[in-house]
């Protein structure tokens, strides 16, 4: 029996039968998992404003929720017989199941304010669980700023696929995006820059049009308290030493040179990076640590990718800093920033994440590592003893072209530079490469949307799906034969349509 639903699950066992659902929805649950049930009851009533209602174990029901510590994290059973029953060990084996259970039914489930009278399901045994613990998306809400409202609709379209990570890239030249009380200025001068490029950078047109914004601390409260009730965790990143000019027009005192800096107005990789004196270390020590504390017990990501070195080079004070500890390569003084954040971090208890250029200089063990160079990148990492989320841009940056067609809309690199959703689809994530006795270092993948050429929802939602729906399922471990995915995807489109996600259209078949 095929089930429409995406990701695939693993174990599908069809029966005779089918069981009719009407509002009110009967929920059977134990306390732990009222607020999994709580929030399926919110989607429920938005979407077609059923009621559920909970019940005592002992009542009859519609939908039963059953504790087993021996499932796996994440892992569950669903079973629609004369009522559903769920098993999970938690949480997040409950909200996958409860996800699966809604895709089950009509797109209707996942629109807003949509009627429907009653929902039939067929009888079915589903056995399920995802291959990899981290299967993530990254945003990038420096280069264009997204909103709190923006956030939470990406984090319910993650949590739709049965995706559970949420990496928001929080900083870059081009703009500072979440207060920090203590240096007020990386907001009131650092998110804010005066225009932005208009069509392609190599064009050399701007809009002369003021972009900004940043998250209060409040609203990164609100951002994730929303994520811990959908169950996706966020990885907050700052990035440094590089990708600082925005942080250098706020506090020039961080920088190598004297020369005015303004936040950014272009693309690519500013040559103006943090200086490597004391003070400068203690600030970003003292920063990161504050954003990771409003994100607590998230993964941190330090970033680490494209810091350039001409500055620390053509500096006698950063000079002098490589002498004392002995460097021959003005590059290994971005090591200083990798070990001190990484290790102030985990003091406070977050995992620890980077680029995969931090390899290139002295980085602590137990920092995990984003292979986005390239595959290589990552078994470089795991051979190395890292583990590793594979990341890499020839596959999973949706930033990149969708197709060959001159229509598609104005994207970072050019063909031939080309991700179509069949690519991502086809994507294998423990490297072919890699020793089998390694692969347990591929904790898993995530896509990356880059957001210099992503300027609106529509055209975020026009980068990221269906490609994201395709990734769903490689991250789960499901992906098989193209084309049977392919009659799942169009059906699973009517839900995006529900969703209000602006997708790019899928191709004829056969054609792209
Ligand atoms: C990156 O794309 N610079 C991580």
């Amino acid at each position: 029996m095929t089930l429409s639903v995406v990701p695939r699950p693993r174990v599908v066992e069809g029966h005779d039968g089918a069981l009719v659902l009407r509002s009110p929805l009967r929920v059977a649950c134990a306390e732990e998992s009222r607020e999994v049930v709580a929030v399926f009851a919110d989607d429920l009533a938005g979407a077609v404003g059923w009621d559920v209602r909970l019940v005592a174990p002992t009542e009859a029901c519609d939908l039963r929720l059953r504790h087993d510590a021996t499932l796996a994290d994440e892992h569950f059973a669903l079973h629609v017989g004369d009522e559903v029953d769920v098993t999970a060990a938690g949480p997040r084996g409950f909200a996958h199941a409860l996800t699966l259970l809604r895709q089950l039914g009509p797109a209707a489930l996942w629109s807003r304010g949509a009627q429907l009278e009653s929902w039939t399901l067929p009888a079915v045994t589903v056995v399920d669980g995802p291959r990899f613990a981290w299967r993530g998306t990254h945003l990038d809400v420096a280069r264009h700023f997204f909103g709190v409202d923006v956030v939470k609709r990406m984090i319910d379209l993650l949590a739709a696929h049965r995706m559970n990570t949420l990496h928001l890239h929080l900083n870059d030249d081009q703009g500072w995006r979440v207060e920090v009380p203590a240096w007020p200025r990386l907001t009131s001068v650092g998110a804010w820059r005066r225009r932005s490029p208009l069509g392609h950078e190599s064009e050399g047109r701007v809009d002369d049009v003021p972009h900004g914004g940043f998250y209060s601390v409040a609203d990164v409260a609100e951002i994730v308290e929303y994520a811990r009730r959908r169950r996706v965790t966020l990885v907050p990143e700052i990035d440094l030493p590089g990708h600082a000019q925005a942080v250098l027009a706020a506090y020039p005192q961080f920088a190598n040179t004297d020369e005015p800096l303004e936040v950014w107005d272009h693309w690519g990789i500013s040559t103006h990076v943090l200086n490597v004196e004391e003070a400068t270390l203690d600030f970003a020590e003292e920063v990161v640590r504050h954003v990771a504390s409003l994100f607590p017990g998230s993964p941190v990501h330090i970033g680490g990718d494209e810091c350039p070195s001409e500055e620390w080079a053509d500096s006698e004070a950063a000079r002098h800093v490589m002498a004392v500890h002995g460097f021959d390569e003005a590059g290994q003084l971005q090591g200083l920033y990798t070990r001190r954040l990484a290790e102030a971090l985990r003091g406070d208890g977050h995992a620890v994440l980077a680029w995969d250029e931090v390899l290139d200089a002295d980085v602590s063990p137990g920092t995990t590592i984003c292979a986005w160079r390239s595959v290589d990148k990552g078994v470089e990492a795991a051979r190395r003893g890292f583990d590793v989320v594979m990341a890499p841009m020839q596959y999973l940056y949706l930033d990149w072209l969708s197709s060959e067609s001159p229509d598609e809309p104005v994207a970072v690199a050019p063909r031939p530079f080309v991700t179509t959703w069949e690519k991502v689809y086809g994507f294998e994530v423990v490297p072919e490469g890699l020793d089998a006795s390694l692969a347990g270092h591929v904790i898993g993948a995530q896509v990356q949307l880059w957001t210099e050429y992503i300027d609106s929802v529509a055209r975020l939602d026009y980068m990221a799906f269906p490609r994201l729906c395709a990734f769903a399922e490689v991250a789960w471990g499901t992906a098989g034969e193209l084309g049977e995915f392919r009659g799942r995807l169009v059906e699973h489109l009517a839900r995006l349509d529900a969703m209000g996600v602006a997708y790019r259209p899928l191709d004829p078949e056969g054609t792209s």
